[in-house]
Formats: C-alpha cells, structure tokens, sequence
C-alpha cells in the first residue's frame, strides 16, 4: 500500500533545496524545532503572512515568533538590550522567546507584530531548521503548526492530522525533544515570563540576578488566552475518574498501570513529564476517549509550564 503521507519529506540536499526555493516563493511550509513543529513563512512578505493566519484560523491580534540563526540576523529588525546579551549567551539557540523593541526600519510584515511596535524573537537549536535559517535572506515568522486554540504538534505525522495536504511540505525532524513551546519573556521593560516552558522563572534569574516583574499586564501575550491548548475533549484537574471509560494522566511512581492511565513520567521526571504531554494527550483522543481527567502536577520548574498549558486547556 503506497502510504498517504506524501507531504511529509526526510532532510537530504534535494529536500532542503526545495523547502528554501518553496519558502522564498513566499509559500509557507511545517518544519521541526526542539519544542514543537511550525509553520514557517517569510516574516518580511505579506503574502506568506496571510497565509499562515488563514490556514491556522488564527485571530490576527495574535502575534507571531519571528525565528533567527543568530544573533547577526536579528540586529536589524529590533533593539537588544544586556538582558537580552546575557539571555542570548546562556540559553541561545534553544527554547525562549525575547520580546524587543522593533526598529522602525525593520521590514517585518506588521500583521507579524498585530501592529505591536515590539516582536518576540527566538532562535531554536534544531539541527534542521538551523540548516534552512543559515541559507535564507529573511527570518520565518512560525507559529506553532496547529489549528488555533489547540494543541502543538510534536512529530510531522501530528502536522499532517492537523492540515493533510493543505501543506506542500512538511519536514520529517523526528519527535520535538522539548514537546512544549518556548518559555517567552517580555525584555522591553522589567523582564517579565509571558510564557512559561522548560526554560523556568528560576533559571533566567539566575542569569540576571534580578527578580521577575509578577505585574499583570493586560494581555501583552494574546497566546495567554485562557482557553488555549485545548485537546478537543474536555480536561478535568485534579481528580480522579469514576470508570475507565475516561482517561487519566497522572505522573510518579506512586500510580499503579491500568488500561486508562497514562503516566507522563514514571520517574517523576518533570522534564520528560512536559515532553510527554501534548503526545499523551493525542493519543487519548485518538483511542477514542471522550474525557480526560489529571491527577496533580508538582509547580515547580517545567511543572510550572505543563500546570499552565493544563489549566488553559481545562477552560
Ligand atoms: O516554541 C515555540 O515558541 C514555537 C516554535 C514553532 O518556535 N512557536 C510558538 O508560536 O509557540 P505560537 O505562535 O504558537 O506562540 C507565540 C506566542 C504567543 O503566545 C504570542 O502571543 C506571543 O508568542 N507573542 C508573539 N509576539 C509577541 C509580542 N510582540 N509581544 C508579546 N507576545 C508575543
Ligand atoms: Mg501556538
């Protein structure tokens, strides 16, 4: 049987020749990182902008990632700051989103920034995407590669469930390691955690030696959205089910192996726990269940970042 995933490419020359001669065409494509797998297009043509709002029916006051190599790159588009030089040398490339001042002579699409006059920027670590970045000319504006409001994909099969055909291209880069998006801080003023992910609170203050800003703002990272992250089935915190019709994910050795329990990490390893998470809830759904039910997550460190996205697709 010829199988349907013909979208779906491994990495080679010929590919990598086709994605970036497909991306300067202004055409946008699904390509992986170390949290989840995106959807890449051109962050300086409004024509591959529009496209990705429209194929994710994402509301254009919701801003996207504008994604760099490095750091020689990004310079033209907005304003560092020493926060910002430490953030970069410690944790760079890798999983955290700094939002910056733009430059008034950046020539970021403005629907990138829903008109912000700031753009959260990132550079991830994921071999493929390095390679792509290094040979373009402009920097990809890539959201995650799902639907509004659902959950990210972490391998390209996911990507496919969620499009089919309607990408050309989508990158085979293996299961994201990370599995949840990066930790985004807000660096235009008092650094401030829009987003928590793997990349905690504790860890960018030990680089800065600062406390963060907890100020609420009002809604300075729309992703904040309360109902976010849903999986499509409603998700119930903190109990039990009463039968094993619904599904239950726990975490830690203390649960016992049923049919209907998924341990995201037996180890009680809070960093295999997040990576684990978005792919367990998938697979709930696939095998038919109609609700699911979560046991307590500790909130410290990654915990933080999965209680978030738990507690958002809960609404
Ligand atoms: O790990 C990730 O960050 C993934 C991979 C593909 O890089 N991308 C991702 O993009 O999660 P997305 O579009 O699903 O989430 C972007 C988040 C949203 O919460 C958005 O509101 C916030 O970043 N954001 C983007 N630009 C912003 C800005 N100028 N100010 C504040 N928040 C911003
Ligand atoms: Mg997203």
């Amino acid at each position: 049987m010829k199988h349907i995933y013909t979208n779906i490419y491994s990495f080679n020359k010929n590919v990598l020749k086709k994605t970036i001669s497909s991306l300067k065409s202004r055409n946008i494509a699904s390509l992986p990182t170390e949290t989840v797998y995106g959807l890449a297009g051109n962050a300086y043509s409004k024509e591959a902008i529009k496209k990705i709002f429209v194929l994710k029916k994402r509301p254009k006051k919701n801003p996207l990632i504008v994604h760099y190599f490095d750091i020689s790159n990004a310079k033209k588009d907005v304003l560092f700051n020493n926060n910002f030089f430490k953030l970069y040398k410690k944790f760079c490339p890798g999983p955290i989103t700094f939002v910056l001042k733009k430059k008034k002579n950046s020539k970021i699409i403005p629907l990138v920034t829903a008109n912000l006059d700031t753009v959260a920027i990132r550079f991830p670590s994921h071999k493929i995407i390095r390679t792509i970045l290094k040979f373009l000319s402009f920097p990809l504006a890539m959201p995650s590669a799902n639907i509004s409001s659902g959950i990210s994909p972490v391998s390209p099969i996911d990507v496919f469930e969620e499009f089919k055909k309607k990408i050309k291209i989508i990158i085979n880069g293996g299961e994201s390691k990370i599995g949840i998006e990066s930790t985004v801080v807000d660096l235009t003023d008092f650094p401030k955690i829009l987003r928590p992910g793997i990349i905690s609170s504790k860890d960018i203050k030990n680089v800065l030696k600062i406390n963060l800003s907890k100020k609420k703002t009002k809604l300075k990272s729309p992703g904040m959205l309360k109902k976010h992250y849903s999986p499509g089935i409603p998700v119930i915190l903190g109990k039990k089910p009463s039968n094993q019709k619904d599904a239950y994910i726990v975490f830690g050795k203390k649960h016992k192996s049923r049919n209907n329990y998924f341990n995201l990490s037996k180890k009680g390893n809070l960093k295999e726990a997040a990576a684990n998470l978005y792919k367990t809830m998938r697979k709930i759904k696939k095998k038919g269940y109609k609700k699911i039910f979560v046991s307590n997550i500790p909130s410290f460190g990654p915990g933080v970042a999965i209680n978030d996205r738990l507690k958002r697709a809960s609404k």
